[in-house]
This record gives structure tokens, C-alpha cells and sequence, in this order.
């Protein structure tokens, strides 16, 4: 038998070429300034054009929705003119590339958005750990203001113009980031949502803003062409609270009927909560449509998860940052260069676009 992994997939809107997926990994290499991508962006996501499909660095869908420097955002003319770079560069290799929608929520700094000062969040509770300024210097989160029902409705309507211009700048399609502890995130775990409206409290009203952006992005793009992402096993920067299992729960029930291209799930890590793993499989078979299955996936065991039928692509992420080939890497077995962590974020072509290729 083949390795399933090299095999074409459909999902959603298209047939990707293999089931590897390039996952969303931020670089903060941005142009200054304007936070559009650049000629060395656009040199990254060519070089890795073998992917089944990449899956954008998360980029911010509004100034306040900005959590880190020199992210790029796609809410400007010339933010969408920078990744038209992008797209027309994977196409004309024949990969599929879509962008990861992004709203920080708590995780940022004033400092970042110094027009709309304090970030917002479902409700006034500090992130945990430290963060960077816009001039990469470590601070301590500041406690974010809460987000109020208008600026909720301003939000939504800004996914929405992220998703139009998602189209103007010639993505396939666009991945809803509802993961990692940012602003959708934070709505779900009630450590960092005290609200008593119709988002707070019941598990319908945890999960309703990221429900009523899906719909925005369906709208807008068609469902064969959105995704998401969610991480039902861990709360970066925040505080992991057991009643918000039920929230994944509920929302994977929910996501069924909306027959998206994918579910992205980053699967449970060992150590970071407990005894989940029996609850990770019934969330995990609860869904009907095609899984995209991340984190510490080797060759060898996202093969097998493939071949099992636990997921129908896997996504690469540090591996994809040092192998831009990695593809053809995985099919051959050859080995791995290996990645840089002091080159992740920010700086320029080392650690970014000096990775080699197989000879
Ligand atoms: C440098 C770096 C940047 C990342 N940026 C993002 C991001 O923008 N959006 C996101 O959803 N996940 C992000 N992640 C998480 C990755 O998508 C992926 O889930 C994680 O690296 C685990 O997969 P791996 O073991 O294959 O690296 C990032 C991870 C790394 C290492």
C-alpha cells in the first residue's frame, strides 16, 4: 500500500495535490509601516508551493485585531496588493494557498495600535505572560477593556471585509483562527469571559461570536472555500477551565452543518491537560466533514493518521519553516534540515527564506 499522504484530496472547493498542509506560522516580516507582505514574503510561500496547501501566517483583519509587530494585516489596498504577490506566486506553481483570519483579542499591546489604545477582549482579565511592544521590547500583558456589543458588531463586519479582500487578493480561501487564545478563543473559556449578555455564560453563548463570523465568511466566500481552526485541548495565555469542553462539543456539533472545506484541530499534547485523550476521539469522530489534523506530526505518525482514517491531511509547521520542500522530503524519507527557533519572528531572509533545498 501507498502512503496515503501523497495522495490528492478534495476539500471543499478543490483537489489539493498531497496531504500535507503548510501550517499557519507567524514570521512578523511584515513591511514596516504599512504591514503588507513584501518581495521576501513573497519568496517564502513560493519556495513552499509543493504543499497540498498553505495556510497563511495569521493576519490581522483590523488595526486593534494586532497582537505582535510586524504582522501583516489584510484590511488595506495595499495590505491586499502585497499578498496578490503571495497568491500569484503559489498559483503559478500550482498550489492552493488560503489566509488565516486573525483578531488578537487580549493578546497585544497598546503600544501596537496606539490609535485605538488598549486591546479588547470579551471582558477586563489580563492575559498571562509577557508580550512585545511594537519596538520588540518584553512587557507584561496589559488588562484589555472589555469589548462592548457595538464594537462586536464592528468586528464582524470588519471578518467580513478581511474575507472580501481575502477574494481581491486572490486567496482560495480563508481559515477562521478560532484557536490559540486569541479573541474567538477567549469568548470560549469563562477564566477570560465574565460576560452576563448573549456572550457569556451558556455554551450557545460562549461560542456565538465565532458562529456569527463563520456565517460572515460563508456568506462572503461559500463554505466550500472557509475553514477553522480550534485547539479544544489547550488555552495559550490563559487559564484551561474544564467547563469549556462543552463549548467544543457544541460547536463541532454545530460546524457539521455548514459542510466546510475543513476542521483544523490541534490535537492534544501531552501534559498540558488531563486524561482528554478518550474525549479528543469523540470530539474528533463527532465530525463529519474533513479533518485537518497539527502539532508534532512526523512523517511516520502523520501517515498513519491518514492511513487510519483520524484525519485526511496533516499540517507541518516547524518543519515547514526549515524545509521548504518538504514534501518531496517526506516521499523520498530523506532527512529533515532542522529548525532555527531564534529565526522565528522577525528579521529577514535568515531563518526565513536561507532554508536549502534538497539537491
Ligand atoms: C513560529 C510559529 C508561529 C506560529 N504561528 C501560528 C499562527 O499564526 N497561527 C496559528 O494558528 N498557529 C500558529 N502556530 C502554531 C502552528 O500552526 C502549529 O500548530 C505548531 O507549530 C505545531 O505544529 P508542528 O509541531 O508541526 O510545528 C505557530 C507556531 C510556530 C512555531
Amino acid at each position: 500500500m501507498g502512503n496515503k499522504l501523497f495522495t490528492p484530496l478534495q476539500l471543499g472547493a478543490y483537489t489539493l495535490k498531497n496531504r500535507i498542509v503548510m501550517a499557519p506560522l507567524t514570521r512578523m516580516r511584515a513591511t514596516p509601516g504599512t504591514l503588507s507582505p513584501n518581495d521576501l514574503n513573497v519568496e517564502y510561500y513560493h519556495q513552499r508551493a509543493s504543499a497540498g496547501l498553505i495556510i497563511t501566517e495569521a493576519s490581522q483583519i483590523s488595526p486593534i485585531g494586532m497582537g505582535y509587530p510586524l504582522t501583516p494585516g489584510i484590511y488595506t489596498n495595499e495590505q491586499v496588493a502585497g499578498w496578490k504577490k503571495v497568491t500569484d506566486a503559489v498559483h503559478a506553481e500550482g498550489g492552493k494557498i488560503f489566509i488565516q483570519l486573525w483578531h488578537v483579542g487580549r493578546v497585544s499591546h497598546s503600544s501596537l495600535h496606539p490609535a485605538e489604545g488598549l486591546p479588547v477582549a470579551p471582558s477586563e482579565v489580563a492575559a498571562a505572560g509577557m508580550t512585545l511592544t511594537s519596538t520588540f521590547e518584553q512587557v507584561p500583558f496589559e488588562t484589555p477593556r472589555a469589548i462592548t456589543l457595538e464594537e462586536i458588531k464592528q468586528t464582524i463586519a470588519d471578518y467580513r471585509k478581511a474575507a472580501e479582500n481575502a477574494l481581491a487578493a486572490g486567496f482560495d480561501g480563508v481559515e477562521l483562527h478560532a484557536a490559540n487564545g486569541y479573541l474567538l478563543h477567549e469568548f470560549m473559556h469563562e477564566t477570560s469571559n465574565k460576560r452576563t449578555d448573549e456572550y457569556g455564560g451558556s455554551v450557545e453563548n460562549k461560542a456565538r461570536i465565532t458562529l456569527e463570523v463563520l456565517d460572515i465568511l460563508v456568506d462572503t466566500l461559500g463554505s466550500d472555500k472557509v475553514g477553522i481552526r480550534l485547539s479544544p485541548f489547550a488555552y495559550p495565555y490563559g487559564e484551561y477551565d474544564a467547563n469549556s469542553y462543552p463549548v467544543y462539543e457544541y460547536l463541532v456539533e454545530k460546524l457539521n452543518s455548514y459542510k466546510l472545506a475543513y476542521l483544523h484541530l490541534i490535537r492534544y499534547r501531552q501534559g498540558e491537560i488531563e486524561a482528554v485523550e478518550s474525549k479528543e476521539e469523540k470530539l474528533w469522530k463527532s465530525y463529519t466533514g474533513n479533518i485537518i489534523a497539527a502539532d508534532g506530526f512526523t512523517a511516520e505518525d502523520a501517515a498513519e493518521y491518514v492511513k487510519s482514517g483520524k484525519a485526511d491531511a496533516i499540517a507541518f509547521g516547524r518543519n515547514f519553516i526549515a524545509n521548504p520542500d518538504l514534501p518531496k522530503r517526506m516521499e523520498l524519507e530523506v532527512e529533515l534540515n532542522v529548525y532555527d527557533r531564534d529565526t522565528f519572528y522577525g528579521g529577514a531572509e535568515k531563518g526565513y527564506t536561507d532554508y536549502p533545498f534538497l539537491k
